[in-house]
């Protein structure tokens, strides 16, 4: 069976405030996508990386991924597309060889290598769809698009900004046990995600799932969760970066 790892790796990543794409942001001197590509390839179950890039940084990303000593695996770059989702199909067109394809964000650089194999292992043991998901610890509320804003009376002490209150209503409260936040690297069944991506391509852009597995669901096929970590952990924001400088630290 052959493994490939689309990372997907084409964000602007504008919440971190930088003047370069999210994936190139250094982490204990390193760029995030290397960190990733590293533990994909200290896996020993993925055959290949396919990268997505911003389109002008496509020669850069290959350079920078490529030239690391410790991502031992082949590596291919291409231009990624303006959503996550036609970066994916793209990766996923790239994959030529692939029977099994793992779907993993640079924005995860500490997704470990043991977290990469149980991915692969369930897919391998017949599950076509399995994404890494953590117990949720807040409660969660589902709410109606249907908020409104109020602003508070002019009373300076207590809301000195005046600024709009947004009120959401509430429609329901789900069993808390029953949730988990997924994580990256997803794995699929290559043909199942072609199907997914291919019945996606169809759909209008305001359906677009934030995940791959969410494509899968919406054929009506299984996805099922395995263990994820801390670790694996999205780095979105300034505070992100330096939780994942201490997994840098203490990383094997
Ligand atoms: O922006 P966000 O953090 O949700 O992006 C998740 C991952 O998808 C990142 O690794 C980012 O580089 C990638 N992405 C992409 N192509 C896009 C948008 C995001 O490859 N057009």
């Amino acid at each position: 069976m052959t493994t490939v790892a689309i990372l997907t790796a084409a964000g602007s990543g504008t919440r971190l405030g930088r003047d370069l794409p999210k994936a190139f942001v250094e982490v204990a001197g390193v760029p995030m996508v290397v960190h990733a590509a590293r533990r994909l390839a200290a896996s020993a179950v993925v055959d290949a990386v396919v990268v997505t890039a911003p389109h002008r940084l496509v020669t850069q990303m290959a350079d920078v991924v490529s030239g690391d000593p410790q991502v031992t695996v082949p590596v291919r770059v291409v231009a990624g597309g303006s959503t996550r989702q036609e970066s994916v199909a793209a990766g996923l067109a790239a994959a030529d060889a692939a029977d099994v394809v793992l779907v993993h964000d640079a924005a995860r650089p500490f997704a470990s290598a043991d977290l990469v194999r149980r991915v692969v292992a369930a897919v391998r043991d017949g599950h076509g769809a399995v994404v890494p998901g953590l117990p949720v610890v807040d409660t969660v509320k589902a709410v109606s698009a249907a908020s409104h804003d109020f602003r508070t009376p002019p009373r300076p002490a207590a809301t000195p900004s005046g600024a709009p209150i947004t009120v959401e209503p509430v429609t329901s409260t789900p069993d808390r046990a029953l949730l988990r936040a997924v994580q990256t690297p997803q794995g699929f069944d290559r043909a199942l995600l072609e199907r997914a991506h291919a019945a996606a391509a169809g759909r209008a852009a305001d359906a677009h799932a934030t995940d791959d597995a969410g494509l899968v669901e919406a054929l009506g096929e299984q996805v099922v969760v395995v263990p994820g970590e801390e670790s694996a952990l999205k780095i979105t924001t300034e505070r992100d970066l330096y939780l994942a400088a201490l997994y840098a630290r203490t990383d094997a």
